[in-house]
Formats: C-alpha cells, structure tokens, sequence
C-alpha cells in the first residue's frame, strides 16, 4: 500500500512537471486544465497525508511556502561575468579585430545572436537533475538564495530533463538566465493593482526583482513572472562545443529559451540583422535594451578569456540609450479630472533614444521625497516604448548644494483650495469638484472617444463653452440650445446641427460607458460591466451607496465615544482605533462571510475591555455595515479600497446633483437586458488582440455570452485570434503554429450578427 503511495506520488510529480513544461515553454498542451488541476489537487491531498514521501522538487512546491526567512548570501561555482558594450557596428567590428589579433592567424569566427532581456540575473543549479538552489547575481561571486521564490515560476524547471525521453540529466549543471515580466503579465499586474485601489508599478524590471526578493514565496507565486535560460555557468558531464549546442542542450533539458537566437556565420550576417531586432522591439512579449552576440565556438571563446569582468566572447550590442542625464530646471503641477496633482519634471532638454525629451513625469510627491529628487539637480531620465519619460532619480555626485527640495503645493495651483492627501493615499488632491481645471478634465474625458464619445467637442469648444458661462459640469452639455451656441466664434450652423445631433446620439451610451464617462478613479469599462452586472440602475447603485454610507456613519457615531475613552499608546489599540475609524475598508470585508460575528468581533475587541452590552451594540452596527455594503463589497474583481471609492463617489453632493441633472436631460441610465446568451463558441478559446471598433471589453463579453472563453496567450489550444488594427506578436504567433485568425466582423459573422 505504501509503496503505492509512494510510486503514486513520485508519477503524478512527473506527469505535471511534464504538462507544466508542455503548458509554459511549448505553449502546447496535452491535457485541459481540468485534467491538469484534477491530477494537481491528488498530488497535493497525498503529500499532505503522507509528507514523508513529498518530494523536493514535487510541482506542488509551485504554489510557495512560508518557510524562507532572510536571504542566506551562497557564493557562485564561477564568478558571474557582465558584458562590455557596443553601440554601432564600428564597435563590433572593433571588437572583432582585437579578438582575431588574440586568436591564431586565420582564424574565423561565426557568432550567436539573441536578445538581451531587461530583467534580472539568475543562476540555478541542478544535481542529478534536480533543482537545488538559485540565486540572484548579487556582486558576481555571493548572491542571494531565493531558491523557494524560484520554485514558484513555472518556466524554471524544478527537474530535468523535462521530458524523460530526453536521456538523462547531466550530474551536476548550473544554468544562467533572466527572470522578467512578460508586457502583458506587468500590465495585468497594474490593472489588479488599480481594481484593488492601489498604486501602479512603475518600472517592470524593479517589479521584477521586488517579487523575486519576498520574504514569503507564496508573493512571489502570486506575480507571473518568467524565466528565460541562455547560459552553462558549470557543468559536469557535458561537453559542448558551440554556443548553439548550449541552446540546443538547454531546450532538450526543457528550459525555457529565448525563441528568436540565430546563428550567424560571420559578423556580416549578423551585423545585418541587427536595425530588423530595434525595429521589432516593441513587439517582443518582453522589454530589451539590446542584443547579445556571443562568439559560437567554445574553444575560441575559452581561449579569448575575460577581460575584467566581461567575457572577451561575448558583448553587448546596446540599443541607443534610453536613460540621459539633464538639468532639472523646475516642477509643473497639474491637476486631473479626480483632483489627483500629479508633478512633472521641466528639463533642460536632452536626446533620448531619437526624440528630444523636454519633460518627464515625477508620478507622485512621495516618490520624489523617496528618491531625494531636488529643483536643480542633475537627474536621469528614461525613455522606454510607448511610456511617458520619467525621472529615476538624481545624480547625487553632481549636487552643488544650491538644489531646493520639492514640496507638494499648499494650495490648488488652479483654484487656491487646499490640498488634501487623504489617509492612506499616496497623492495628494485638490478637494474641489468646481476646480476650473478639474472641471476642464473631467469634461473632456466625458466627451472622449471610449466615453460618451462626443464628436466636435474638442477641448477649444469645451474651453469656449465653459467661458461663455453655457456650461458648468457635464450634465449641462445635454440641455446645450441651438442659439447660444450660434453666437460663439467660428460655430455656424452646420457645425451647430453636428454637435447637437452627437449630444443626442450620445444620450443613448449603453449605462457601463455612461459610467466609464464619469471618470471615477479606478473605474475604467472592465469596472463599470462589473458594476452593470450587479446594478440595473443608476437609481439602484445609488440607493445602495446611500445605504452604504449611511450604515457606515451609524457605525462610527456609535463605536466612537466607546473608543475614545480609551488610550490609543498600546500600537496594538491603535490599529484597532484605525479598522474603527474606516470600517468599510478595515473591518467589514473580512466579515462579510463570517456567520458568528458577534463572537469575532468579541475577540478582536477583547484588548479594548470593552463591556459585552458594548460589544453587542458595535456588532449590531457592524452587521447593518455589512448587510448594507454586501452588494458593493460582493462583486467579484472589486477590492475594499474601490469599493469604497465607488460609494464615495456616488455618495458626494455635487456629483448626485450632476447625475440627477443629466437623468433628467434623457441620459440612459439603465442596464441593458443582458446579451442574448448563445453557445455559438461554446468549448471555443479566443485571443484578442489589436484595436477593434469597441473596447475590448466588449468584444471579451460578446464571446463570453456566447460561451466561448477568452485567454492571454496564443497556443496551439487557441481557437482563433481575432486581431484588429495593428495586431502586433500575437498574430505572428498564431501563423506559425496554424490558428486560424479571425478580423471582428468574421467574429461577428460566427454569431450571425
Ligand atoms: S550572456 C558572460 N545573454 O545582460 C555572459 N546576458 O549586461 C553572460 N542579459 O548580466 C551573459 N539577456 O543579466 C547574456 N541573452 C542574454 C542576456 C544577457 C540579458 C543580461 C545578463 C547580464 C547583462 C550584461
């Protein structure tokens, strides 16, 4: 029986590791998810009634554990070499020269080409083919041991081969790579971020390498992080020739390999490839900064040797520089639709990357006190894709002395009123909802195209409106008159007729767009179908954050004398004044599903000494809290923080006033019947990528309805990809491994639209 047990155990561990492989690095897999998840949860259910027979590099161990405390420092088996670098390919032809000047007369050498990947050294050894330890760069010789974060990313493989019928494992093999964010992982990552209330990240690569430095591996398990493999560091048991062999070999053992190496016979060749590889960046799945061009043959290479710190056979081909130094001359503030002040960098202007970058975002005040960032300094910019320019951080070397701190403003720069950062945030507002300036955003977000989508309502015709006293906040823009507005510069009657017609059609915006229009912080369309989903009506979601609000004011007028006869200098006490004091985001989610909450609220109150009568008068206002939240906190994808944001929003005076003026003007303000559900796709997965003539979201809910599901990444268990304009990697994907693709009418047409 045992023995079963054992054997059991030891198949199911080889069985996933080998579906995860097929899963992660071919993108090809044999079995469902369920299948999967099924044979993964009996893994699991054994290990835990038999510990004895769990196995160190049992797939289970994926999911992370709480074990690993500080970073144990473990040194290298070979120091762990960086790269020099080259900037055109006169650099590379130089290179080239004083490499042959070491080498044997006539000697020839033919190269590897990859990319070189924005993220973070790793070095993971495996004996007898079973991961042992990884470990971060560090200094080149002592690293950090992060061995049980690197567990939980299903790239690395916990043993090897892979796939048995690959031969064996070598003895003992240590492996070199780069652990990063895939784009669309990072932008996931930030969308959790902004539904949960919280702040983006800003820069993937230092995102990177947070998740990989948690104390507690479970965190690292939840971020999708990748693992690509390009090098040996050491080895016993295999013999290798070529750069080309290393990948080969690497592949065969399962890693996950940077798809795109070539092998070059001469640096012509390579030479050749190297404005396709700048021009194709931003539609790699992940970020470079350049390539890698590696002497192929590994006796050469052995023989060049290294040259301080970099190998003298390989180098670094960088793309040009995205990071500059400049002058900060002086700071801009300006205030968004929500208040939000965001500070952005004046510089002395510099070229970064072919563009001449004259600002750059500073993101938010505590950011700038973080980084010790001052008017005056020397600082360092970065340029990277589609992002907007920042600032990363002074040249602290370069002060004088004379630099001037930057501080938040006292005031609103646009209106005077004093500016608020409330608890907990890290930005700081202007609390005006009349602000001019707020009030300019506000409105031309409603208009944009993706909201109310108003054509001919430019920000000069919203800054003319606004002047002329016809309109004050949204609402009025749809009881705007013919007559007035002839009588504004340059409107004449056709372009009157227009804009009329566009604020009629606009009226009839289905309800989730009339909510993204309305700008609320962290409600963008996937938010507001949430929020459509569960409310019928504007009325509705009113009415419940009225309630909301209403339970959450009895609830602190009544825990608050009680509370404050108390001392707050025990921190414990403290806490809890605080989960007191914002009992919509501290106390009452947690409690949503408890049943005795009378009991738990005991407990948790039991530092208070407060007497039972007092208890039980605080957990009746906690339940009516609860009972009253339920419908907001409920929703599946909503975090407190938003949740709490979105009955804030609906809760504030002048906003009920805006909506109430715009109900009355004819705005629809209910939710469709829900799509016809269909079964059309049912079984079917789609990829969706590209713009389409809707938000994506849409198009996600049209298939959904229909039964078809939609994922991230193309693989061969990909139905379709409906590509809409500039489709960019995915497509390329999809050909190569034969998905049929889809344009949105075609997709349309399947549903018989
Ligand atoms: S080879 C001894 N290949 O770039 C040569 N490095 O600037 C070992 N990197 O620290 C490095 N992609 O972390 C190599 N395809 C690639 C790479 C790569 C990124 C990083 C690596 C290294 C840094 C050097």
């Amino acid at each position: 029986m045992t023995q079963n047990i054992r054997s059991r155990i030891a198949d199911l561990s080889e069985k996933l590791h080998f579906h995860i492989y097929r899963y992660h690095v071919l993108n090809d897999p044999l079995i469902t998810d369920g299948e999967y998840d099924r044979m993964f949860r009996e893994l699991q259910e054994l290990e835990a009634e038999h510990p004895q027979y769990a196995r160190e590099d049992s797939p289970t161990q994926r999911v992370g554990s709480d074990l690993s405390g500080d970073f144990l420092k473990v040194e290298h088996p070979a120091p762990i070499l960086s790269l020099a670098n080259a900037f055109d390919v006169a650099d590379l032809s130089q290179w080239e020269e004083r490499n042959l000047r070491l080498l044997p007369s006539g000697s020839q050498l033919g190269y590897v080409l990859q990319p070189k990947l924005d993220g973070l050294s790793i070095v993971i050894s495996y004996e007898n083919g079973e991961l042992t330890r990884a470990a971060t760069r560090g200094n080149g010789i002592l690293g950090d041991d992060v061995t049980a974060n690197v567990k939980t990313i299903r790239t690395v493989p916990l043993r090897i081969p892979v796939d048995p019928a690959s031969g064996a494992a070598p003895p003992r093999l240590v492996v070199r790579g780069e652990i990063l964010f895939h784009k669309d992982a990072f932008l996931e990552l930030n969308q959790e971020q902004e539904a949960q209330g919280l702040p983006a990240y800003i820069n993937a690569r230092n995102t990177a390498s947070g998740s990989l430095k948690q104390k507690d591996s479970r965190e690292t398990a939840k971020r999708k992080l990748t693992a690509y493999i390009y090098d040996i560091v050491d080895s016993e048991g295999v013999e290798l020739r070529s750069e080309w062999e290393i990948l080969q070999f690497l592949g065969a053992m399962g890693f996950n390999l940077i798809t795109d190496a070539s092998r070059c016979s001469d640096l012509v060749e390579a030479a050749a490839q190297l404005a396709g590889w700048e021009a194709r960046r931003d539609d790699l799945p992940f970020e470079i900064d350049g390539l890698v061009l590696k002497v192929d043959d590994l006796s050469a290479a052995r023989e060049l040797g290294v040259a301080g710190k970099d190998p003298r056979g390989a180098i670094a081909y960088k793309f040009p520089a995205e990071e500059a130094a400049t002058t900060l001359l002086g700071v801009t503030i300006g205030v968004g639709r929500t208040g939000k002040l965001t500070p952005t960098a004046q510089l002395e202007p510099v070229f970064i990357g072919g563009v001449t970058v004259s600002s750059a975002s500073l993101h938010n005040y505590d950011q700038v006190a973080a980084l010790d960032i001052r008017q005056g300094d020397r600082v360092v910019i970065k340029r990277s894709g589609d992002v907007i320019p920042y600032v990363i951080g002074p040249v602290l070397g370069a002060r004088s002395g004379d630099e001037k701190p930057i501080l938040p403003p006292e005031v609103c720069p646009f209106c005077a009123t004093k500016v608020v950062q409330p608890e907990g945030a890290i930005d700081w507002f202007c609390p005006n909802p009349t602000c001019p300036e707020r009030v300019m955003r506000t409105l031309e977000f409603f208009v944009s195209r993706g909201a109310m989508d108003i054509e001919g309502m430019g920000p000069q015709t919203i800054s003319a409106l606004i002047d002329k006293g016809l309109i004050q906040d949204e609402a009025d823009i749809f009881t705007l008159q013919a007559e007035p507005l002839l009588a504004l510069e340059g409107f004449a009657e056709k372009k009157v007729e227009n804009l009329l017609g566009s604020i009629e059609a606009a009226k009839a915006r289905p309800f989730a767009q009339v909510l993204t229009s309305l700008g609320l912080d962290g409600v963008g369309s996937t938010v507001a179908g949430l929020l459509t989903d569960n409310f019928a009506s504007m009325a509705d979601l009113l009415a419940t954050a009225e309630q909301a609000r209403e339970a959450e004011a009895a609830f602190i007028r009544q825990t608050s004398p009680l509370i404050a006869a108390m001392s707050g200098e025990d921190p414990d006490q403290e806490k809890l004044f605080q989960r007191m004091r914002r009992p919509s985001t501290d106390l009452a989610p947690r409690y949503l599903d408890a049943p005795e909450l009378a009991s738990r609220l005991e407990r948790l109150l039991r530092p208070l000494n407060l007497s039972t009568e007092s208890v039980a008068v605080i957990a009746e206002h906690l339940q009516s809290l609860i009972d009253a939240s339920r419908p907001i906190h409920t929703i599946d994808g909503l975090g407190p923080i938003l949740a709490q944001n979105i009955v804030d929003w609906f809760t504030d005076e002048h906003n009920k006033t805006v909506l109430a003026k715009m109900q009355a003007a004819g705005v629809n303000m209910q939710a469709e019947e829900k799509v016809a559900a269909g079964t059309a796709l049912a079984g079917k997965t789609f990829v969706l990528t590209g713009t389409m003539s809707v938000p994506r979201g849409k198009i996600k809910a049209l298939v959904e309805a229909n039964g078809g599901k939609v994922t991230g990444s193309v693989s061969k268990k990909t139905g379709y990809v409906v590509a809409g304009d500039s489709p960019g990697s995915k497509v390329e994907k999809a050909e190569k491994i034969g998905v049929p693709i889809l344009s949105e009418d075609e997709l349309r047409a399947l549903l018989g639209e």
